[in-house]
């Protein structure tokens, strides 16, 4: 069995999860996943009521009696400096140690790709972000606030233990999976402890003789990424370079509402979402794409170890929106439920195919 925590959070978090929900309940019966999902409830309602993100406790618990985290999005307009996300959603990233997020970029169709002539076997990168360090260490504040002579600081933190691991991990997964180069994504032109990055993905490159390693300052890297996407495959980078790279990548795979996300260590519970936000201007009107939010669920699945049950959903999702039986952002006419509906059908069709 799997125990399985689900956080919807806020805004179009909540209509997302609530689809993948009812998709993975009735996989789970289909092809006797074992798999048990319990709900949580943090978000802006509960933070806002009782001022707690993620109550005191609740991390070790994730931990220690977990298999994994799924979570809709965090944000809500009743928390403008986000405080609550802060706890939450990074507060699990870095408490969980979960320094890999990994997020793959491809078109689903042909159709999806804003780039002329680039379609699903031009673009096909993964982006490795670090997501435990960087200039998310809060380390810094605002000083004489209010004032005219207001300094606010933030630096950014690199060890060199966090940076090889995410690097090791960028290259690890290259080379299980048949890629020949890998790319670094930093700024070791301008901020000299970027240098740190360059000298790790030198070393650890060397162990990897059969893949090439390229280095990008992150600028140049943004640019290739939309000139010649053809020409990457992997990408490791920091972790506010990488949150900006995979919005981008995102857009490069026909937008937000089909970008999934894996936060991953190997020693601890992972957590699964969609690259995308609570999209406040989009609740409660339907128009929400499930297809991210399903995406991320078959990340989770397959590193559950069922990777049939992973195909089943992420196949569903890519005939759907093949045919256009998708949401309004990829080109379809459905809403948030129906297209969940779509989905759930071809799930369901491609399953009878096999029994009979
Ligand atoms: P957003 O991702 O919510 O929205 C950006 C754009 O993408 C909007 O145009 C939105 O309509 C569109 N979009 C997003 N998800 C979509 C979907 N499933 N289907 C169709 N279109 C979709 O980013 P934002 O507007 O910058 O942020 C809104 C709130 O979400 C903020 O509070 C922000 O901090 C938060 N946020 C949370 C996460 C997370 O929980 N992982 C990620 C990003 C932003
Ligand atoms: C993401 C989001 C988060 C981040 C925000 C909501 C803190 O943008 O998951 O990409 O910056 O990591
Ligand atoms: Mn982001």
């Amino acid at each position: 069995m799997a125990r399985i925590a689900v956080i919807p959070g806020d805004g179009i978090g909540i209509e997302v999860t609530r689809e993948v929900m009812r998709i993975l309940q009735v996989l789970d019966a289909e092809m006797r996943l074992g798999l048990s999902l319990e709900a949580f409830d943090f978000g802006a309602e509960r933070f806002l009521r009782t001022g707690v993100g993620l109550p005191p406790g609740q991390m070790d618990v994730f931990r220690t009696e977990f298999d994994a985290i799924l979570l809709g999005a965090m944000g809500d307009p009743r928390v403008p400096d986000n405080a609550h996300a802060r706890e939450i959603l990074l507060g699990l990233r870095f408490g969980l140690d979960l320094y890999v997020n990994f997020r793959p970029c491809s078109p689903l169709a042909e159709r999806l790709s804003p780039l002329k002539g680039k379609g699903p076997q031009e673009i096909d990168m993964t982006i490795f972000r670090e997501n435990t360090e960087g200039i998310y260490g809060a380390i810094g504040g605002s000083f004489k606030r209010g004032t005219l002579d207001e300094v606010a600081i933030a630096e950014e933190i690199h060890t060199r233990k966090g940076v090889e691991r995410i690097i090791r991990a960028a290259f690890k997964w290259a080379s299980a999976h048949g890629k020949r180069h890998v790319a670094l994504g930093d700024k070791s032109n301008a901020i000299a402890a970027h240098g740190l990055w360059l000298r790790t993905f030198r070393e650890v490159a060397a162990e990897y003789p059969q893949i090439e390693a390229r280095h990008y300052y992150v600028d140049a890297l943004a640019l290739q990424m939309v000139t010649r996407p053809e020409s990457l495959q992997v990408i490791v980078t920091t972790n506010l370079f990488g949150d900006i790279l995979t919005d981008l990548g995102a857009a490069l795979s026909g937008g937000l509402g089909v970008a999934p996300s894996a936060n991953l260590n190997p020693d601890s519970t992972p957590l699964f979402e969609p690259v995308h936000g609570s999209a406040p201007e989009l609740t409660g009107k339907g128009l929400a794409n499930p297809a991210a939010m399903v995406l991320s669920a078959a990340l989770m699945l397959e590193h559950l170890g069922q990777a049939g049950a992973a195909r089943r959903l992420s196949t569903a999702v890519q005939q759907t929106v093949a045919e256009g039986q998708c949401t309004r952002d990829v080109g379809g006419t459905l809403s948030t439920t129906e297209a969940a509906d779509a989905i759930l059908d071809r799930m369901l069709q491609g399953l009878r195919r096999t029994r009979t």
